[in-house]
């Protein structure tokens, strides 16, 4: 069987999953695509073999050709188009954020809640690089004993001048919070934000450097670091260390060149390139639910609690304090995977 999927938004990770829905993925194709930019909606269904343009994200969820929806418009445009695919009981993958506010991300849940299923995935892709799985699985095994401390540090050779200090834990930090959720198995019970000396490769306006501590539900720690101007590449680093050993990232190079007297390798330009299998395994794992009728990955709940960690993030980067986080009681739908 072949999943018929329309696309909403067909921007720049629209367009790559677009990419990987047609070339790289099995058992799926791009049937649809609609961007409030029709034109760009149409250039880009014209270099498809059959893929129909809507002129808005309703009538691409409410058609008869479309299985499933990939949601890439920007963010707060998200709830609107995730709550439409669970009234016509249709499969979406949600790029992050789920939406832009703990309201939008509540009525989303009290919505799945009351189909009584889950439909919605979240594009938190980390929880599909083989690195992370590994970790995870180490820190099940007990192999490090308990986790105590989760280091994660976020590095970008450069961002736009758009991009805002508040803007880097919404849309830098998210990928960190959620990573911790994920391999620590707790949620965030409160955060505070650091600001160390600024660096003089950033815009007058941004707090770069920052530093997120994260309180988890169980004690642990969870620092991230942030740093969108490093200039050497897109570097992802991750270490948990438990009462009896740590488990890191390890470099992702594959090669180590040696000469002058040095050695080195290969950092990443971006996180496309950092994350690109991630994205496909993320992706097919989706495809291979919604084909099968079943949900999978990061839900409604997991798109809820970074969304709700964010809020208290920006929360403590403007006030200096700490900020308690509290989430509504979780719906049985979204009880842990056994
Ligand atoms: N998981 C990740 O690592 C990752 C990486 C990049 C982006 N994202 C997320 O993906 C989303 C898109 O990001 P992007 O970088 O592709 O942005 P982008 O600006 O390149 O593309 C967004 C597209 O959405 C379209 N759009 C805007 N309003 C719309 C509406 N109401 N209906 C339909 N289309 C609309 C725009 O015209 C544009 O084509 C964001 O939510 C972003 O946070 C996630």
């Amino acid at each position: 069987m072949t999943l018929d999927v329309g696309v909403i938004g067909v921007g720049m990770i629209g367009q790559d999953h677009i990419r990987r829905l047609t070339h790289v993925l099995a058992g799926v194709r791009v049937a649809a695509v609609t961007d409030v930019d029709l034109d760009r909606a149409k250039s880009v269904a014209g270099a498809l073999p059959d893929a129909q343009v809507f002129g808005d994200g309703a009538e691409l969820i409410g058609s008869d050709d479309v299985d499933a929806v990939v949601v890439a418009s920007i963010g707060s445009t998200h709830e609107e188009y995730v709550l439409a695919c669970i009234a016509a009981g249709k499969p979406v993958f949600c790029e992050k954020p789920l939406a832009t506010t703990r309201e939008a991300c509540d009525r989303i849940l009290d919505a799945e809640v009351a189909a009584g299923r889950r439909l919605t995935m979240v594009g938190f892709m980390r929880r599909y690089d083989d690195g992370y799985r590994d970790m995870r699985e180490v820190i099940a095994s007990g192999h490090i004993g308990a986790p105590l401390l989760f280091h994660s540090a976020h590095r970008n050779p450069s961002v736009p001048d758009a991009v805002t200090s508040a803007g880097m834990v919404v849309d830098t930090c998210v990928h960190d919070i959620d990573t911790a959720r994920y391999l620590l198995g707790a949620e965030v019970a409160a955060v505070q934000v650091a600001k160390p000396r600024r660096s003089s490769r950033a815009a007058s306006h941004l707090q770069d450097p920052l530093v997120l501590l994260l309180e988890m539900s169980d004690g642990a720690l969870t620092t991230v670091e942030a740093a969108v101007n490093i200039g050497y590449g897109y570097d992802i680093r991750g270490e948990v260390v438990g009462e009896i050993g740590t488990v890191a990232l390890a470099d992702t190079n594959r090669i180590v060149l040696r000469r002058d007297g040095g050695f080195g390798g290969r950092i990443p330009a971006d996180w496309r390139e950092r994350f690109v299998r991630a994205y496909d395994v993320e992706l097919q794992a989706w495809v291979d639910a919604a084909s099968n009728g079943r949900s999978t990955g990061p839900s409604a709940w997991d798109g809820y609690a970074a969304t709700v960690v964010c809020d208290a993030g920006v929360e403590a980067l403007s006030s200096g304090q700490r900020v308690p986080v509290s989430l509504r009681d979780r719906p049985a739908l979204y009880a842990p995977e056994a």
